[in-house]
C-alpha cells in the first residue's frame, strides 16, 4: 500500500450477505467523463476512497478504469483494496444480453473481475429482471464477479429474484436524501439481508441549501453535506456521493468521527413528511415497452 498522507480518509466497511466486505462510503461518478473524469477518480483514491461506483449509461468505465490502472501504478492502492461496482444498462437486459453487457463493461474498465454488478434498473413493464439477474449469477458462477446486485428494485420483486435463484442481492442501490428516507424499503431490505445503498443522496447539490439541514451543520459545526451523509450512514446505509472537487471529496468522506443525536437524527428523517421522491419511479421508468 502507498504511503498514507495525514489527510487520508478512513472508511468503514460493510459485511455483505455473501461474506465481503465493502466500503460503506463509495465515490459516485455520474456526470463525469473522460479526462475530467480520470482526474476526479484519481483524486478520490488518493484521498481514501476505495469503493467507486460506475455504470455502462455513464460513459466512464474507460476513464475510471485508466484512473484506477494510474492509481495501482503509483503505488497508492492495489486492485484488491479496491471495491469496483458497474451496472447494466435497460437495454442490455435479458439472459445473453447481459453476460455480453458483463463483458463490454470488463473490457472497457481492463479490469480481470468486477468487485459488483448490478442490473440498474428493473423495468417491470419489460419483464426481463429475473432472466437478468439470474445471467448475474451465471457470471458469478465463473468468478469474473465477486457480488451480484440491483438498483432501484422494491420488495415485490427483490423476493421473486432472490427466491427464484436462492441468492440475495447484496444491495440494492437506490434514490434516498433527507425528504426520502426510503423507510419501508429499508425495513424490507433489513429482513432480506440486503444492504439500502442511498444515490443522489445530497439531491444532485439541491438540498444543501435545506433550512433544517442548514440549520443542524451550524449547531454541529459540520457541512450541510456531511450532515446529510452521517444521517445515511447512521441510518444504517451505504453511500456514493459524487464531487469533481478533491476538497468535497474530503468533506464528503470526513464523517465517520462524529455522531448526530437522536433529535436531528429524528429531525431529517421527518423531512419525508413534506418531502418525497426527486427523480424517476422505477415502476414508471424507463416506461412501456415499445413494439
Ligand atoms: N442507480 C441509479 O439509478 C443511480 C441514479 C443516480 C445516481 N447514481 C449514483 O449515485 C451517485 C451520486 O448521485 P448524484 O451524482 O446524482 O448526486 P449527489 O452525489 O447527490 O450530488 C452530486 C452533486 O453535488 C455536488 N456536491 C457534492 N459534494 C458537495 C459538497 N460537499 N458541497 C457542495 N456540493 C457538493 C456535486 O458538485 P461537484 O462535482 O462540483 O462537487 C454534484 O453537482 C452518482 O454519481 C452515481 O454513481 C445511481
Amino acid at each position: 500500500m502507498g504511503i498514507m498522507s495525514d489527510s487520508q480518509l478512513q472508511i468503514p466497511t460493510i459485511t455483505l450477505n455473501d461474506g465481503t466486505e465493502m466500503p460503506a462510503l463509495g465515490f459516485g461518478t455520474w456526470n463525469l467523463e473522460g479526462e475530467d473524469c480520470v482526474r476526479a477518480v484519481r483524486s478520490a483514491i488518493e484521498v481514501g476512497y476505495r469503493h467507486i461506483d460506475t455504470a455502462a449509461i455513464y460513459k466512464n468505465e474507460e476513464a475510471v478504469g485508466r484512473a484506477v490502472r494510474e492509481a495501482i501504478s503509483a503505488g497508492d492502492v492495489t486492485r484488491e483494496e479496491l471495491f469496483i461496482t458497474s451496472k447494466v444498462w435497460n437495454n442490455e437486459q435479458g439472459d445473453q444480453e447481459v453476460q455480453q453487457a458483463f463483458q463490454k463493461s470488463l473490457k472497457r474498465l481492463e479490469m480481470e473481475f468486477i468487485d459488483c454488478m448490478m442490473i440498474h434498473w428493473p423495468w417491470p413493464q419489460r419483464g426481463l429482471y429475473l432472466e437478468s439477474y439470474e445471467a448475474l449469477a451465471k457470471i458469478q458462477g465463473l468468478g469474473q464477479v465477486r457480488s451480484i446486485a440491483v438498483a432501484n428494485f422494491y420488495p415485490e420483486l427483490l423476493r421473486e429474484i432472490t427466491e427464484a435463484t436462492g441468492i440475495a442481492p447484496v444491495l440494492n442501490q437506490v434514490e434516498l436524501h433527507p425528504g426520502f428516507s426510503q423507510a419501508d424499503l429499508r425495513e424490507a431490505h433489513d429482513e432480506m439481508g440486503i444492504v439500502t445503498e442511498a444515490w443522489s443522496p445530497l439531491g444532485r447539490g439541491d438540498l444543501l441549501e435545506h433550512e433544517l439541514i442548514r440549520g443542524i451543520a451550524e449547531e454541529v459545526g459540520k457541512t450541510p453535506a456531511q450532515v446529510i451523509l452521517r444521517w445515511i450512514v447512521q441510518l444504517g446505509c451505504s453511500v456514493i456521493p459524487k464531487s469533481s472537487s478533491r476538497k468535497r471529496q474530503l468533506e464528503n468522506g470526513d464523517i465517520f468521527s462524529f455522531e448526530l443525536c437522536d433529535e436531528h437524527m429524528q429531525a431529517i428523517t421527518d423531512l419525508d413528511a413534506s418531502g418525497g421522491r426527486l427523480y424517476q419511479s422505477p415502476l414508471e421508468f424507463p416506461g412501456e415497452v415499445r413494439s
